[in-house]
């Protein structure tokens, strides 16, 4: 049997931007997917066993099958000639913006790649994973797929020209505690993406500015992590909110969450991830302040994560 994982994600600054060149920040989260792959049965099947957003699965059964499809063609492996038997699981739920599908996508090419004794790098899995993303994405970045094959904490910087992209590691002085709430709305990125990209050709005098905007607090957000100052991570996360709010990817629910957390002193907040619904996280540096945000968000009846940002290995 292949057995393979993948680091679930928040991305701090940047998310959409990014997809069109503009540097982003992304933290990989102490919290994994898991793949089982066997080489027995008749075609592909998959085994969806994790803890989820009713209805995600369901929903994203399509992308699903298409993802792994696209994962074994960029493998070489021939789609009819293949009987896989592939198990999901891990600690990591399927919510829409913490990296779900890049961390399933890693998680089972490399279990596919230990089952079919393929040696692969990291740097191939992530291609693969990126391929793979593309039936989730549409036109993703790739900053999701990078977390979930590497971990750690990265500046990330998509190269429109087909390049490579540029991913550097960031450290921090120590792993930092956040809340993930989830709104219980499951989004599709690829509309949210497509969206946006629209939005941004038919109207570029709004448009350009909000990315110069989002450019210049990507590289604040970079030095500010590096001096350890999470008031103003904090602030610049807000700042990266109401950006995202004017390209319409956030919704009411997300905005609600957002204002729960900072009336409850989290140091920012914002949406994480594709937006319309799915996740938006609280930065909550100590245990204490990370278990008052947490749990005022469940009182309203919101499902909550208590992870960390900066953890370099898990
Ligand atoms: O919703 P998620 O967790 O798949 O995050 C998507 C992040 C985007 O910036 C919206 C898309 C991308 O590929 O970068």
């Amino acid at each position: 049997m292949g057995r393979g994982t993948g680091f679930g994600k928040v991305i701090l600054i940047g998310e959409h931007f990014v997809v069109h060149g503009v540097p982003g920040i992304v933290s990989a989260i102490d919290l994994t997917a898991y793949a089982e792959v066997k080489k027995i049965g008749e075609g592909i099947t998959i085994k969806d066993e994790r803890k989820g957003a009713k209805g995600y699965t369901e929903k994203k059964r399509t992308q699903q099958k298409e993802s792994i499809e696209r994962m074994l063609k960029t493998m070489g492996i021939p789609l009819e000639k293949t009987f896989l038997q592939i198990r999901l699981g891990g600690d990591l739920p399927s919510f829409s913006g913490i990296g779900a599908s890049a961390a399933s996508s890693a998680a089972i090419t490399r279990a596919i790649a230990q089952e079919l004794e393929m040696n692969l790098s990291d740097q191939r899995i992530n291609e693969i994973a990126y391929e793979a993303e593309k039936a989730y994405a549409g036109t993703p970045s790739g900053i999701d797929n990078t977390a979930a094959t590497y971990g750690g904490l990265i500046w990330f910087k998509k190269n429109l020209t087909g390049g490579p992209n540029i991913i550097e590691r960031l450290s921090i002085r120590k792993p930092v505690e956040i809340v993930i709430g989830n709104t219980g709305v499951v989004a599709d990125t690829k509309k949210m993406v497509a969206s946006v990209a629209k939005r941004k050709n038919q109207n570029p005098e709004k448009y350009d500015p909000l990315f110069k905007e989002a450019e210049r607090l990507a590289y604040e957000a970079r030095k500010a992590l590096e001096d350890f100052d999470l008031r103003k991570v904090g602030r610049l996360m807000n700042e990266n909110h109401d950006l995202l709010q004017e390209i319409e990817v956030s919704c009411k629910e997300l905005d609600y969450l957002i204002d729960l957390a900072l009336e409850h002193d989290a140091f920012g907040a914002k949406l994480t991830g594709g937006g319309g619904g799915g996740c938006m996280i609280a930065l909550t540096p100590k245990k204490e302040l990370q278990e008052t945000v947490a749990t005022a968000m469940e009182k309203q009846g919101f499902k909550v994560l208590r992870a960390k940002i900066g953890i370099q290995k898990i």
